[in-house]
């Protein structure tokens, strides 16, 4: 089968058959496709789309062009959760270890950040000697002893994903959803899981901004989860505002030990509400909770006797990382910053806050990468003072930006600034979670 007859075929709107697909995905899998083959493939897709079928079958030869995890040593059931990403997204941190202690395995594959949205790999690489590159053997068995791994996608998960993604990073096609489902799903679904759960965010912060646009996302991956026999629910949750306190790879595992630590604020109160309620969805799904109330009591109860934290330092040792961050949590802020305060213009209420911004800021400082194979500096970020329907008088501190030099601080104040939006009444207060997505299977 040629490449050009196959890229035709979709280039003129007709649907792709199984062995077509296959013969896509094997291609980019050997090597045989050429990147201008691949790319303009799935340019053709991304204009003509794909029907659910379509779909199914490129997520399952994705999932096909790698390894399959399985945990044959492990009784407990397997679960994971994804999200879309955002701007202080941070949950990662918390909610595997809180499946973990609450009696689920928990195989995490997470990603790094691209342009605005910060990515787990490169927050845990913010603890010192932490490693997120670990042989599939060694992964195994960081989560048989400690019911939870961190790791990267190996070149033996889903390597067909790694390739298209990649290339679509680079001809602008990858915000159509089918493609998003099947790369995202084929990674996940390689995890060998009993259960997963998607945080889809959206809003100004999310890579779907519009409610729609989330809404159907969302259903494609509970539909396709289930299809491949994985019990999947969605949340869909608010990213208008940063999540919590902190915005920046130290600062954000910083937030994190703090509320595992139980020292957490009220500005960090949506980093644990979130948390704890993606964690839930898992213990329920899972099977290791009979109801949703029941699966918050187990959490709030590992959260509160320190389980939890004590699973998270387990794995930090396990991953070579210093578990001494979790008895000093301070040691994780970098203190040769330029701290630079960001300032309320008028006094009134916070009303908007452009979480696009405040994340590209984040990105400019060094925080962030607009290449895949960029670096990053660790060190950098910013504290909030304040959110969405709070009251600042004229001159208050909205946020407090940490750079690594005076002209980077004043540009990045400046567009902090600008990022506030405050009017003299309150804007309606914004639920977190906006709408939860059940599969079929109970
Ligand atoms: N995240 C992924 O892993 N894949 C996409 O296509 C989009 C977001």
């Amino acid at each position: 089968m040629r490449p050009q007859d196959i890229i035709a075929k979709k280039r003129d709107g007709e649907r792709l058959n199984e062995a077509e697909i296959n013969a896509f995905i094997d291609g980019v899998t050997d090597g045989s496709w050429a990147d201008y083959q691949v790319a303009a493939l799935v340019m053709a897709m991304f204009l003509n789309e794909l029907d659910f079928e379509e779909q199914s079958l490129i997520t399952r030869a994705m999932l096909y062009s790698g390894e399959i995890l399985e945990f044959p040593e492990i009784d407990r059931p397997i679960a994971d959760k994804h999200s879309t990403g955002g701007v202080g997204d941070k949950t990662s941190l918390l909610v595997a270890p809180m499946a973990a202690a609450c009696g689920l395995a928990v195989p995490m594959i997470s990603g790094r950040g691209l342009g605005h949205t910060g990515g787990t790999l490169d927050k845990l690489e913010s603890i010192p000697g932490y490693t997120v590159d670990l042989p599939v053997e060694d992964f195994k068995r960081i989560v048989k002893e400690c019911g939870f791994a961190m790791s990267g996608q190996t070149a033996r998960i889903a390597p067909a994903d790694k390739r298209i993604y990649a290339l679509r990073d680079a001809t602008a096609t990858v915000p159509t959803i089918p493609l998003i489902v099947a790369s995202i799903m084929s990674k996940k679904l390689a995890e060998g899981l009993d259960a997963l759960v998607l945080d889809v965010k959206t809003g100004n912060g999310a890579f779907m901004k519009d409610l729609d646009d989330a809404r159907r996302l969302a259903g494609e991956l509970v539909r396709t989860g289930e299809a491949f026999n994985v019990r999947t629910r969605a949340l869909i949750t608010n990213m208008g505002r940063p999540l919590g306190r902190y915005v920046g790879n130290c600062c954000e595992v910083f937030e994190c030990v703090k509320i595992m630590r139980g020292e957490a604020d009220g500005l960090m109160e949506p980093t644990t509400e979130l948390s704890s309620e993606l964690a839930s969805h898992m213990l329920v799904l899972g099977g290791v909770a009979s109801s949703h109330d029941e699966a918050r009591e187990k959490i709030e109860r590992a959260l509160g006797s320190g389980e939890v934290f004590e699973t998270f330092r387990r794995n930090i040792e396990l991953q070579n990382g210093d578990p001494s961050i979790c008895d000093d949590p301070e040691k994780l802020l970098e203190t040769r910053l330029v701290e630079a305060v960001v300032t309320a213009p008028r006094g009134g209420y916070i009303v908007e806050i452009d979480t696009l911004a405040v994340g590209n800021v984040v990105n400019e400082i060094g925080g962030g990468r607009l290449k895949a194979e960029d670096g990053i500096d660790h060190a950098v970020g910013l504290r909030t003072e304040c959110t969405i329907g709070n009251e600042v008088a004229d001159g208050e501190t909205l946020a407090v930006v940490f750079c690594r030099d005076e002209t980077a601080a004043k540009n990045a104040v400046q567009k902090l600034r600008a990022a506030y939006r405050i009017a003299d009444d309150p804007s309606e207060a914004s639920e977190l979670i906006i709408e939860v997505v059940r599969g079929d299977k109970p």
